[in-house]
């Protein structure tokens, strides 16, 4: 297809843009001052090259394999000016993706959902590094990086440490107080909702589903985590070490320990399955669940994720137990955590994914698309991708359940509200309740805003690379001012007084404040930043790999099933009594006040 549209048209083409090409200039780096200044604190090597220095004042780009050529990397090759030219902008990309309903249905039902899932994936996953790179302490290739699995990687290596800015040359020489710039631009002054109409599941499944992978573990230093399978492994649901495995197990039947409240399953005490949970001082043991994520007693949305994960692998279990009746407890237990793993990836996909992106696109879990592509299984939890998942804005003032409004301070560390209410209860709930928009800022909740804060003092320590190095990273033009970043008046003057300079803006805030795309709950940077990271690491994960994905990998035929049929509404209903509303948005009448019964909604929902 390519070499008949490369045709003569191209050849024409060719012609004119080389006529183009700029002129390469030899310059030296010196500052203004006279003093020397590290020439990599200039972030000059562009288009993914690497920055070498050489002495004091002197340094290399490695342009190699970048399809650039220069002192900075900045000539595009031949090629590089083709691939430019036909590659779609992706505003425009996403409008499409997200528009013409008509022609997407008719995509949908044909083999071209699959070329374009696949092309989605290539993509996308081109734009992580694997085997990973750079991490906090090395910002050059080294076996460490490489090997040390207790880092985060990076994508982009810190700014150096001997520069004239904290974000290199760029900006002022201090940075706005973090808790100025968060009181000022992140914190919410009325609850925002969030006009794609993602709900409190999607909010807790997000938090629930990420903090498997997101770990951060100070004490062993900045950058450091203590999540060391960088990706998909249900930690979250059996613990991050086998230690901890090991005592949430039930040993019989490939079963995890559960206690019985009113007759329904739930994890069990701490007293039963001793494991450490971070709760406040004065919580009783017996009212401590122990759960494979540290934290997740921290919210009752948390714990009813573990509680549904738990009933769901149990189930499982029993499945499998009928399926297999010599296999021993291990290899039910391991089956059918695969199993648990598949799900996930399953429903991360094709609902949550579908969710946030409101491509027309059905999305698509099949690991055989990559299967003749140069893929690379495996990943690595990147210390960006970390930063970016920070969407402390979906939490909304107070929780509605049940006619009951609860207040913060009732349900953080309130181990009572989950077994109080139940599943189904909590399910309907936070199905029906709208979440903050992420994007176009002030819509933090006061009680979260500290770890805005956290986040972004973290960036400063660990010297990330300003928002627009990271635009540029992710193949998007750089902002030039304020007022192109966001259109929001109040907020692009507060960043020209707070940053000066639009190059020195940084990451996070970056991500926060940029102006959303229209009626959608992220501006574009999120979503062309944040989707390399989360489909290279579902797809890179072990079981979607030729060795794995087969039926016998997931206990036979019915395993496997159970895993390509999976979907939200099953992980809930399957694992409780009555069916409650189920979904990653709230009903469509609740945002839109169309008129159609909630009867029908369901049913279309579901
Ligand atoms: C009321 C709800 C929430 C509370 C009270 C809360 C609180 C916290 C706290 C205390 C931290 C640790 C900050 C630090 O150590 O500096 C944190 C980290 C984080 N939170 Fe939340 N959070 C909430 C909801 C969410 C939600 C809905 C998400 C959505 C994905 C989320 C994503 C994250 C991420 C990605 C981190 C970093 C984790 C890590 O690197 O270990 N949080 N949150
Ligand atoms: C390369 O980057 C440096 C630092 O930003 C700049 O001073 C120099 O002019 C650039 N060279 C070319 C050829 O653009
Ligand atoms: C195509 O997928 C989109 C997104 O899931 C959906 O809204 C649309 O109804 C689908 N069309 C068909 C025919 O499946
Ligand atoms: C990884 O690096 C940290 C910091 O240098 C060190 O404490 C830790 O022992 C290393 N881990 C391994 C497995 O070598
Ligand atoms: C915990 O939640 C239960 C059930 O909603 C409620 O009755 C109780 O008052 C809450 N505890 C606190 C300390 O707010």
């Amino acid at each position: 297809m390519r070499s008949s549209v490369t045709g003569s048209v191209c050849a024409l083409l060719l012609l004119l843009l080389l006529v183009w090409e700029p002129a390469c200039l030899g310059d030296e780096v010196t500052s203004s001052t006279g003093t020397v200044v590290n020439p990599c604190c200039y972030l000059p090597c562009q288009h993914w090259s690497v920055c070498v220095q050489y002495g004091q004042d002197k340094y290399e780009c490695d342009c190699t394999r970048t399809g650039y050529y220069g002192e900075n990397c900045t000539i595009p090759e031949i090629w590089t000016r083709v691939r430019q030219f036909l590659k779609p902008n992706p505003d425009v990309a996403h409008y499409i993706l997200t528009h013409f309903t008509w022609l997407w249905d008719i995509i949908n039902n044909t083999f071209l959902r699959d070329v374009l899932m696949r092309l989605v994936l290539i993509v996308r996953s081109n734009l992580i590094p694997s085997p990973p790179t750079f991490n906090s302490k090395y910002s050059y290739l080294s076996w460490e990086s490489y090997y040390n699995l207790s880092y985060y990687t990076r994508l982009l290596p810190p700014v150096p440490d001997d520069c004239p800015t904290p974000l290199g040359v760029k900006g002022k020489a201090g940075l706005p107080d973090p808790e100025l710039l968060v009181e000022k631009l992140l914190k919410r002054r009325t609850f925002r909702p969030d006009p794609q109409g993602t709900n409190l599941m999607f909010a807790f499944f997000a938090q629930h589903f990420t903090h498997q992978f997101f770990k951060t573990y100070n004490r062993m230093g900045l950058g450091f985590t203590k999540a060391l399978a960088h990706g998909v492994d249900a930690g979250h649901v059996y613990g991050d070490n086998l230690e901890r495995q090991l005592k949430l197990r039930l040993h019989k039947d490939g079963k995890l320990k559960y206690q019985l409240i009113d007759g329904e399953v739930y994890p069990p005490t701490v007293n039963d399955a001793p494991v450490r949970m971070s709760y406040p001082p004065g919580v009783p043991p017996e009212h401590q669940m122990a759960i494979g994520q540290e934290v997740y007693g921290l919210l009752p949305g948390l714990g009813m994720y573990a509680t549904l994960w738990l009933r769901e692998h149990n189930r499982v279990c029993d499945i499998l137990k009928a399926e297999h009746p010599t296999w021993d407890d291990e290899q039910l237990f391991q089956t059918a955590r695969f199993i648990i793993i598949g799900e996930t990836i399953k429903i991360v996909i094709e609902e949550y994914v579908q969710h946030l992106s409101g491509y027309r696109l059905q999305l698509k879990f099949d690991p055989t698309l990559l299967f003749n592509t140069n893929f690379q299984y495996g990943n690595r939890i990147a210390l960006e991708f970390s930063q970016l998942y920070h969407w402390h804005p979906l939490m909304p003032d107070s929780f509605f359940i049940n006619g009951d409004e609860l207040l913060y301070p009732q349900f953080l560390f309130n181990s009572s509200v989950l077994t109080h209410y139940g599943v189904e209860k909590m399910v309907d709930a936070f199905s029906r309740q709208v979440a903050g928009q992420v994007g176009g800022g002030h819509n933090i909740n006061a009680v979260v805003t500290r770890v805005a804060v956290g986040a972004i003092k973290e960036s400063r320590q660990l010297r990330m690379q300003p928002f627009n190095e990271y635009r540029k990273r992710f193949n998007l033009t750089p902002y030039t001012s304020f007022r192109q970043f966001t259109d929001d008046e109040e907020i692009a003057s507060v960043l020209e007084e707070l940053y000066e300079d639009i190059d020195s803006l940084e990451f996070y805030p970056g991500l926060l404040l940029e102006k959303t795309r229209p009626n959608a709950i992220f501006g574009e940077s999120m979503v062309e930043m944040g989707a390399p990271f989360s489909l290279k690491g579902l797809l890179g994960n072990p079981i979607c790999s030729p060795e794995y994905w087969k039926p016998s990998t997931f206990g036979g035929k019915v395993g496997f099933d159970i895993v390509n049929s999976a979907t939200l509404k099953k992980l809930v209903c399957q694992n409780t009594r009555t069916c409650p509303y189920v979904a990653f948005r709230i009903p469509r009448e609740e945002q839109s006040q169309s008129g159609k019964s909630d009867s029908e909604i369901r049913t279309e929902e579901l």
